[in-house]
Protein backbone atom coordinates (compact mmCIF):
# COMPACT_ATOMS: atom_id res chain seq x y z
CA UNK A 1 0.00 0.00 0.00
CA UNK A 2 2.92 1.98 -0.37
CA UNK A 3 2.07 3.75 -3.86
CA UNK A 4 -0.79 4.63 -5.72
CA UNK A 5 -1.52 5.15 -9.59
CA UNK A 6 -0.48 8.58 -9.45
CA UNK A 7 3.31 7.07 -8.63
CA UNK A 8 3.03 5.28 -12.70
CA UNK A 9 4.81 8.41 -14.19
CA UNK A 10 8.14 7.21 -12.58
CA UNK A 11 8.23 4.02 -15.38
CA UNK A 12 10.10 5.44 -18.71
CA UNK A 13 8.17 4.20 -22.10
CA UNK A 14 9.88 1.24 -22.54
CA UNK A 15 9.20 0.14 -18.64
CA UNK A 16 5.24 1.05 -18.84
CA UNK A 17 4.79 -0.86 -21.59
CA UNK A 18 5.98 -3.59 -19.97
CA UNK A 19 4.66 -3.31 -16.62
CA UNK A 20 1.25 -1.19 -17.11
CA UNK A 21 0.63 -2.70 -21.08
CA UNK A 22 -3.23 -1.81 -20.50
CA UNK A 23 -1.96 1.70 -19.67
CA UNK A 24 -3.03 1.60 -16.23
CA UNK A 25 -2.87 -0.27 -13.17
CA UNK A 26 -3.19 -0.24 -9.28
CA UNK A 27 -0.58 -0.97 -6.96
CA UNK A 28 -2.50 -1.15 -4.03
CA UNK A 29 -3.53 -4.47 -5.73
CA UNK A 30 -1.27 -5.87 -7.82
CA UNK A 31 1.57 -6.76 -5.71
CA UNK A 32 4.17 -7.04 -9.30
CA UNK A 33 3.70 -3.46 -9.82
CA UNK A 34 4.70 -1.99 -6.15
CA UNK A 35 7.40 -4.34 -6.52
CA UNK A 36 8.58 -2.45 -9.59
CA UNK A 37 7.45 1.09 -8.18
CA UNK A 38 9.65 -0.10 -5.28
CA UNK A 39 12.40 -0.53 -7.25
CA UNK A 40 12.66 2.80 -8.75
CA UNK A 41 11.13 5.08 -5.52
CA UNK A 42 13.01 3.38 -2.78
CA UNK A 43 15.65 1.09 -4.32
CA UNK A 44 17.91 0.84 -1.05
CA UNK A 45 14.92 -0.80 0.90
CA UNK A 46 15.18 -3.93 -1.78
CA UNK A 47 18.50 -4.16 -1.46
CA UNK A 48 18.28 -3.83 2.44
CA UNK A 49 16.15 -7.16 2.04
CA UNK A 50 17.76 -8.75 -0.70
CA UNK A 51 21.02 -8.67 1.26
CA UNK A 52 19.27 -10.64 4.31
CA UNK A 53 17.39 -13.18 2.15
CA UNK A 54 20.24 -15.34 0.70
CA UNK A 55 20.11 -18.32 -1.49
CA UNK A 56 20.70 -21.75 -0.74
CA UNK A 57 23.90 -22.52 -0.68
CA UNK A 58 23.74 -25.63 -2.86
CA UNK A 59 22.52 -23.17 -5.48
CA UNK A 60 25.57 -21.41 -5.66
CA UNK A 61 27.79 -24.71 -5.59
CA UNK A 62 25.53 -25.46 -7.99
CA UNK A 63 26.14 -22.94 -10.94
CA UNK A 64 29.79 -24.05 -13.10
CA UNK A 65 32.78 -22.21 -11.79
CA UNK A 66 34.83 -22.72 -15.20
CA UNK A 67 32.34 -20.39 -17.20
CA UNK A 68 34.46 -17.77 -19.64
CA UNK A 69 31.73 -15.76 -20.24
CA UNK A 70 28.54 -15.48 -17.70
CA UNK A 71 25.20 -12.91 -18.47
CA UNK A 72 22.52 -12.01 -15.95
CA UNK A 73 19.51 -10.56 -16.88
CA UNK A 74 16.98 -8.82 -13.79
CA UNK A 75 20.13 -8.03 -11.78
CA UNK A 76 19.00 -6.09 -9.03
CA UNK A 77 21.58 -5.11 -6.32
CA UNK A 78 23.45 -7.86 -7.22
CA UNK A 79 22.38 -10.44 -4.64
CA UNK A 80 23.35 -13.10 -7.51
CA UNK A 81 26.24 -10.84 -9.54
CA UNK A 82 28.89 -10.52 -6.99
CA UNK A 83 28.81 -14.29 -6.40
CA UNK A 84 28.99 -14.68 -10.05
CA UNK A 85 32.31 -12.15 -10.75
CA UNK A 86 34.83 -14.58 -8.96
CA UNK A 87 33.96 -17.36 -11.12
CA UNK A 88 34.17 -15.78 -15.03
CA UNK A 89 36.57 -13.78 -16.92
CA UNK A 90 33.41 -11.49 -17.81
CA UNK A 91 29.87 -11.02 -16.06
CA UNK A 92 27.25 -8.84 -18.10
CA UNK A 93 24.33 -7.80 -15.55
CA UNK A 94 21.40 -6.49 -17.31
CA UNK A 95 18.71 -4.77 -15.12
CA UNK A 96 15.85 -2.24 -16.32
CA UNK A 97 15.69 -0.40 -13.51
CA UNK A 98 18.10 2.73 -13.36
CA UNK A 99 18.46 3.35 -9.51
CA UNK A 100 18.98 -0.56 -9.22
CA UNK A 101 21.72 -0.80 -11.73
CA UNK A 102 23.27 2.25 -9.57
CA UNK A 103 23.23 0.34 -6.25
CA UNK A 104 25.31 -2.33 -8.15
CA UNK A 105 27.83 -0.45 -9.89
CA UNK A 106 28.34 1.29 -6.58
CA UNK A 107 29.17 -2.41 -5.38
CA UNK A 108 30.95 -3.62 -7.68
CA UNK A 109 33.46 -0.53 -8.31
CA UNK A 110 33.99 -1.68 -4.59
CA UNK A 111 34.85 -4.96 -4.58
CA UNK A 112 37.85 -7.76 -5.79
CA UNK A 113 36.64 -8.43 -9.52
CA UNK A 114 34.42 -5.87 -9.83
CA UNK A 115 36.06 -4.60 -13.05
CA UNK A 116 34.92 -8.15 -14.66
CA UNK A 117 31.52 -6.74 -14.68
CA UNK A 118 29.50 -4.74 -16.57
CA UNK A 119 26.29 -3.08 -15.58
CA UNK A 120 23.72 -2.76 -18.77
CA UNK A 121 20.52 -1.64 -19.39
CA UNK A 122 17.85 -4.13 -20.94
CA UNK A 123 15.24 -6.38 -20.84
CA UNK A 124 14.50 -9.97 -20.59
CA UNK A 125 12.68 -9.80 -24.24
CA UNK A 126 15.62 -7.57 -25.95
CA UNK A 127 18.75 -8.66 -24.08
CA UNK A 128 21.97 -6.26 -25.02
CA UNK A 129 23.86 -9.23 -25.72
CA UNK A 130 25.33 -10.96 -29.00
CA UNK A 131 23.83 -14.35 -30.61
CA UNK A 132 26.17 -16.78 -28.41
CA UNK A 133 27.15 -14.63 -26.19
CA UNK A 134 27.74 -16.23 -22.74
CA UNK A 135 28.59 -20.11 -21.21
CA UNK A 136 25.80 -19.43 -18.49
CA UNK A 137 22.97 -16.95 -18.76
CA UNK A 138 20.85 -16.99 -15.35
CA UNK A 139 18.35 -14.86 -14.04
CA UNK A 140 17.81 -14.80 -10.13
CA UNK A 141 14.44 -14.19 -8.62
CA UNK A 142 13.26 -12.37 -12.04
CA UNK A 143 11.78 -14.63 -14.58
CA UNK A 144 8.07 -15.08 -14.97
CA UNK A 145 5.88 -16.47 -17.53
CA UNK A 146 4.13 -13.22 -17.92
CA UNK A 147 5.51 -11.52 -21.12
CA UNK A 148 6.22 -8.10 -19.58
CA UNK A 149 8.97 -9.92 -16.87
CA UNK A 150 10.25 -12.66 -19.55
CA UNK A 151 7.69 -15.26 -20.85
CA UNK A 152 8.14 -16.68 -23.91
CA UNK A 153 10.17 -14.01 -25.87
CA UNK A 154 12.60 -13.48 -22.69
CA UNK A 155 12.91 -17.31 -22.83
CA UNK A 156 14.11 -17.05 -26.14
CA UNK A 157 16.49 -14.11 -26.25
CA UNK A 158 17.96 -15.63 -23.06
CA UNK A 159 18.39 -19.04 -24.94
CA UNK A 160 19.55 -16.69 -28.19
CA UNK A 161 22.48 -15.29 -26.31
CA UNK A 162 23.90 -18.74 -24.56
CA UNK A 163 26.04 -20.22 -26.67
CA UNK A 164 25.33 -23.80 -28.05
CA UNK A 165 26.69 -26.35 -25.24
CA UNK A 166 26.25 -23.55 -22.94
CA UNK A 167 23.66 -23.58 -19.72
CA UNK A 168 20.54 -21.02 -18.94
CA UNK A 169 19.23 -21.33 -15.49
CA UNK A 170 16.89 -19.67 -13.48
CA UNK A 171 16.98 -19.60 -9.95
CA UNK A 172 14.18 -19.13 -7.19
CA UNK A 173 11.87 -19.78 -10.40
CA UNK A 174 8.23 -18.85 -9.38
CA UNK A 175 6.40 -20.88 -12.56
CA UNK A 176 8.61 -24.45 -12.42
CA UNK A 177 5.93 -26.49 -14.37
CA UNK A 178 5.81 -23.82 -17.17
CA UNK A 179 9.76 -23.85 -17.46
CA UNK A 180 9.87 -27.92 -17.16
CA UNK A 181 7.16 -27.61 -19.99
CA UNK A 182 9.93 -25.70 -22.37
CA UNK A 183 12.86 -28.06 -21.85
CA UNK A 184 14.15 -27.55 -18.43
CA UNK A 185 15.38 -29.80 -15.44
CA UNK A 186 14.38 -29.05 -11.60
CA UNK A 187 16.98 -28.49 -9.48
CA UNK A 188 15.85 -28.22 -5.40
CA UNK A 189 18.61 -28.38 -2.22
CA UNK A 190 17.14 -29.49 1.12
CA UNK A 191 17.15 -27.89 4.34
CA UNK A 192 15.76 -25.27 6.51
CA UNK A 193 16.12 -21.80 5.36
CA UNK A 194 15.26 -18.12 7.21
CA UNK A 195 16.34 -14.93 6.38
CA UNK A 196 18.43 -13.39 9.02
CA UNK A 197 17.94 -9.61 9.93
CA UNK A 198 20.43 -7.64 11.35
CA UNK A 199 17.92 -6.98 14.43
CA UNK A 200 14.32 -7.60 15.47
CA UNK A 201 13.70 -4.01 14.61
CA UNK A 202 14.85 -4.53 11.42
CA UNK A 203 13.12 -7.75 10.61
CA UNK A 204 9.80 -5.99 11.77
CA UNK A 205 10.21 -3.28 9.53
CA UNK A 206 11.30 -5.04 6.44
CA UNK A 207 8.64 -7.96 6.97
CA UNK A 208 6.06 -4.93 7.46
CA UNK A 209 6.77 -3.88 4.04
CA UNK A 210 7.74 -6.78 1.88
CA UNK A 211 6.01 -9.73 3.62
CA UNK A 212 3.18 -7.82 5.47
CA UNK A 213 1.00 -10.79 6.35
CA UNK A 214 3.80 -12.66 8.11
CA UNK A 215 4.45 -8.75 9.92
CA UNK A 216 2.25 -9.21 13.21
CA UNK A 217 3.90 -13.09 13.87
CA UNK A 218 7.54 -11.36 13.62
CA UNK A 219 6.58 -8.49 15.70
CA UNK A 220 4.78 -10.46 18.26
CA UNK A 221 7.50 -13.02 18.86
CA UNK A 222 10.39 -10.51 18.27
CA UNK A 223 11.84 -12.89 15.81
CA UNK A 224 15.06 -11.55 14.06
CA UNK A 225 15.79 -14.59 12.16
CA UNK A 226 12.67 -15.31 10.37
CA UNK A 227 11.47 -18.76 8.74
CA UNK A 228 10.63 -19.21 5.41
CA UNK A 229 7.43 -20.92 6.50
CA UNK A 230 6.40 -17.76 8.39
CA UNK A 231 7.34 -15.52 5.66
CA UNK A 232 4.59 -17.82 3.67
CA UNK A 233 7.05 -17.91 0.42
CA UNK A 234 9.18 -20.96 -1.01
CA UNK A 235 12.75 -20.38 0.06
CA UNK A 236 15.59 -19.64 -2.51
CA UNK A 237 16.36 -23.37 -2.49
CA UNK A 238 15.03 -24.01 -6.24
CA UNK A 239 16.52 -23.51 -9.61
CA UNK A 240 15.79 -24.96 -13.75
CA UNK A 241 18.54 -25.40 -15.96
CA UNK A 242 18.75 -26.24 -19.88
CA UNK A 243 22.06 -27.00 -21.41
CA UNK A 244 21.39 -26.23 -25.15
CA UNK A 245 22.61 -28.49 -27.62
CA UNK A 246 26.23 -27.96 -29.14
C1 LIG B 1 13.07 -9.65 -7.23
S1 LIG B 1 14.19 -8.69 -8.17
C2 LIG B 1 15.60 -9.78 -8.24
C3 LIG B 1 16.89 -9.03 -8.41
C4 LIG B 1 18.14 -9.89 -8.26
N1 LIG B 1 18.28 -10.83 -9.34
C5 LIG B 1 18.14 -10.59 -6.93
O1 LIG B 1 18.16 -11.82 -6.89
O2 LIG B 1 18.09 -9.89 -5.90
C6 LIG B 1 13.51 -8.77 -9.82
C7 LIG B 1 14.40 -8.07 -10.81
O3 LIG B 1 13.90 -8.28 -12.14
C8 LIG B 1 14.04 -7.08 -12.84
N2 LIG B 1 13.10 -7.08 -13.98
C9 LIG B 1 11.78 -6.81 -13.96
N3 LIG B 1 11.28 -6.86 -15.21
C10 LIG B 1 12.31 -7.19 -16.02
C11 LIG B 1 12.41 -7.37 -17.43
N4 LIG B 1 11.36 -7.27 -18.24
N5 LIG B 1 13.61 -7.67 -17.93
C12 LIG B 1 14.69 -7.83 -17.10
N6 LIG B 1 14.64 -7.65 -15.77
C13 LIG B 1 13.46 -7.34 -15.23
C14 LIG B 1 13.72 -6.02 -11.81
O4 LIG B 1 14.13 -4.73 -12.22
C15 LIG B 1 14.48 -6.57 -10.61
O5 LIG B 1 15.81 -6.19 -10.61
Amino acid sequence: MRYTPADLGVFTPDEARRNVPAGNGDPRTNVCLAWELLYRLEPWLYDRLARVERLHPGVLDWLPRGADRIAEVGAGTGRLTMELIGRARRVVAVEPARPLREILARKLAAAEHGSRAQVRHGFFDQLPLADDDADLVVACSAFTPAAGHGGEAGLAEMERACRPGGCVVIIWPNHVDWLTARGYQYVCFPGPMSVEFGSCAEAAELTGIFYPKAAGEVRRRGLRTVPFEVLGINPPRDLVFKVLPS
